[in-house]
């Protein structure tokens, strides 16, 4: 009786072995390769190393056509060099409308970034500057600083001394919001009206979303390549 019972279960384990083999067989892929590097072809890795003519750079990856940028990204014309800051400090102007939105938006990112060391009100005088663990943070209304609004952006982008960048942490927009609330801030300091914000109604559309405007691009070349054709 019990040797019975085994065989049995032993049929059954034998079963249930069998339907599992059978239900994975595939009749479209043969179900035993020899060598497949021989038959299934071996990618080159993005960027690994070949010493073949077709890879110009020794790499899979292309480089970049030259004069090409990402989608999205916004060229900076000014560098890191003295001449070029004061170029900056002269000439950038900020693009974008004074919002509710915007100021709203700038204020925020300020808080976020800035005001650790230049304080809520832009007088230099923020957390660390108190905890002495920054030295010789200006007030936005300091004299002999020439802070206007291309001063804003650019020392945002590459950082002054001790001051960091903030290029990475920001797009565009948002540091010409920063900026636009550190102008206000530097007026309320020096006593002079701050700008107030257009109501959303009063404001163009078009002047609103740098990022917005730096989509549509694309679709406006191809409009013109058509007109020309
Ligand atoms: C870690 C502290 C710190 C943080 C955070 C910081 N700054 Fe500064 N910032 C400084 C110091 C220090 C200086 C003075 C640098 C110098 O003149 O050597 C400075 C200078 C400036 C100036 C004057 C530039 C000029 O041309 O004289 C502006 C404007 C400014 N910061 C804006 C900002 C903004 C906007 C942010 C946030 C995005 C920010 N800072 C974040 C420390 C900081």
């Amino acid at each position: 009786m019990i040797t019975k019972m085994r065989k049995i279960g032993n049929i059954g384990v034998a079963l249930i072995a069998l339907i599992a083999m059978v239900s994975c067989k595939n009749d479209l892929e043969p179900n035993y390769q020899y060598m497949p590097n021989m038959y299934s072809p071996v990618g080159y890795e993005t960027y690994g190393e070949y010493n073949i003519e077709a890879f110009e750079n020794g790499q899979a990856a292309k480089l970049p056509v030259e004069g090409t940028i990402p989608r999205g990204f916004q060229p900076y014309d000014y560098t890191n060099t003295p001449e070029d800051i004061a170029r900056a400090k002269a000439e950038l102007k900020n693009p974008l409308e004074y919002t509710e939105e915007s100021l709203a938006s700038g204020k925020n990112l300020y808080t976020v970034y800035c005001a650790v060391c230049h304080g809520d009100k832009g007088d230099g005088i923020g957390i660390l500057a108190q905890r002495e663990k920054f030295l010789g943070i200006p007030s936005y209304a300091a004299e002999g600083r020439l802070i206007t609004e291309g001063a804003v952006y650019h020392v945002q982008m590459y950082g002054l001394n001790t001051m960091g960048s903030y290029a990475s942490q920001t797009n565009e927009e948002e540091r010409w919001q920063i900026t636009q609330h550190v102008m206000n801030l530097k007026a309320a300091l020096e006593g002079r009206p701050i700008v107030e914000p257009k109501k959303m109604s009063e404001v163009d559309a078009s002047q609103m979303l740098l990022t917005g405007d730096a989509m549509a691009e694309p679709e406006m070349l191809e409009e013109d390549h058509t007109d020309t054709h």
